[in-house]
């Protein structure tokens, strides 16, 4: 018998304000045709000026939650994903517990911006496996509309904001690929990129800073090292693309999420693409993508999916589970 760490619930969370990519021409030297035809991007939602992240989280989470079946009391640990935490610390995690009316377990942020969701998944899964957690709610929660630059048309009209959450829960399985569950991960990173993607400011500046991305650099290293990271976690299972049935990728740009199919052997018509409605929503966009995914029916129970992410760091990586 092997301990798999399966799905039991999805949900997401996406703030009222929507921005049409129309909105950003009375203020910057941009139009909707380069943005749509350079990111793939039409809209995004904002955060409304007194919404945290942790409160995207929390609606993420209990949509979750209602899909697993499951209260908050069940959930024994709690990873939340972000690079736009409420406050420098406590971590968004432990507030998102509070709110559930979780009294017991542990909760913690993991920071590995756009890859984070990725992270947060395998190290949730290492806990599964580990003994250490039975049910374990994943988050990924971002406001990055918080570290805009306004004045920056090569970022500013990239971003959204949005939650999106997974309930995970230990199950025995018999070891082999056909087992409902995480089946494989792969984590990378090399900071020696971190000056491609960085936000400029932090607690040792005492600003809060904005996003910086050389795009047309980061582009160069994210279709080769996606399409790797998920070559790596299949290969670990002797599976490849032909054994896929949904990439649901980091969703950042239509002519990155194309690429990468491409580079994988999957058709586009096998990838779960939300980078239309939300933007970039860094840490939030594959659980976004996952929940978005599952409720307009494209993925189903038995499904082989593969999530990939890159981001500032650089960090990225992919995971591999049956839905
Ligand atoms: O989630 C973390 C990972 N992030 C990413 O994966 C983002 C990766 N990068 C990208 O998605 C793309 O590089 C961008 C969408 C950011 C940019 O697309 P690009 O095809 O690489 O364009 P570029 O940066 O080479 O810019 C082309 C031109 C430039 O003008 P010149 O220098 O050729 O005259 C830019 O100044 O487009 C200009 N430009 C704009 N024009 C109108 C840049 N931003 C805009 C804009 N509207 N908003």
């Amino acid at each position: 018998m092997t301990r798999r760490a399966v799905v039991r619930g999805v949900g997401h969370y996406l703030p009222d304000r929507i921005v049409a990519n129309s909105e950003f021409e009375a203020s910057l030297d941009t139009t909707d045709e380069w943005i749509r035809s350079r990111s793939g991007i039409e809209r995004r939602h904002f955060a409304a000026e007194d919404q945290p992240t942790s409160d995207l989280a929390t609606r993420a989470a209990r949509a979750a939650l209602d899909n697993a079946g499951m209260t908050g009391d069940q959930i024994d640990a709690i990873i939340v994903a972000t690079s736009t935490p409420d406050l420098t610390f406590p971590s968004v995690a432990t507030m998102v517990q509070a709110e559930l009316g979780m009294t017991g377990g542990f909760a913690f942020d993991v920071q590995a911006v756009c890859a984070g969701f990725v992270f947060g998944l395998a190290n949730a899964n290492a806990l599964i496996i580990s003994g250490q957690a039975e049910r374990v709610l994943v988050i990924g929660a971002e406001t990055f509309s918080r570290i805009m630059d306004w004045s920056d048309r090569g970022t500013c009209v990239l971003f959204g904001d949005g939650a999106g959450a997974l309930v995970l829960e230990a199950a025995e399985g018999d070891g082999s690929n056909s087992d409902r569950g995480i089946l494989a991960t792969d984590l990378n990173s090399d900071g020696r990129h971190r000056d491609i993607l960085y936000v400029d400011g932090g607690v040792s500046t005492q600003t809060t800073g904005h996003l910086r991305m050389q795009g047309k650099e980061v582009f160069r290293h994210a279709i080769e090292k996606l399409a790797a990271t998920a070559h790596t976690a299949l290969g670990k299972l002797g599976m490849t693309g032909a054994d896929v049935d949904w990439i649901v990728p980091h969703q950042a740009n239509i002519r990155i999420i194309q690429g990468t199919a491409k580079k994988m052997g999957v058709s586009m018509d096998h990838v779960v693409v939300t980078v239309q409605d939300h933007g970039n929503t860094s840490a939030a966009s594959i659980p976004l993508a996952l929940s978005v995914g599952v409720a307009n029916g494209q993925i189903k129970q038995g499904d082989v999916v593969v999530v990939e992410a890159i981001g500032g760091g650089l960090a990225w990586g992919s995971v591999v589970l049956r839905w």
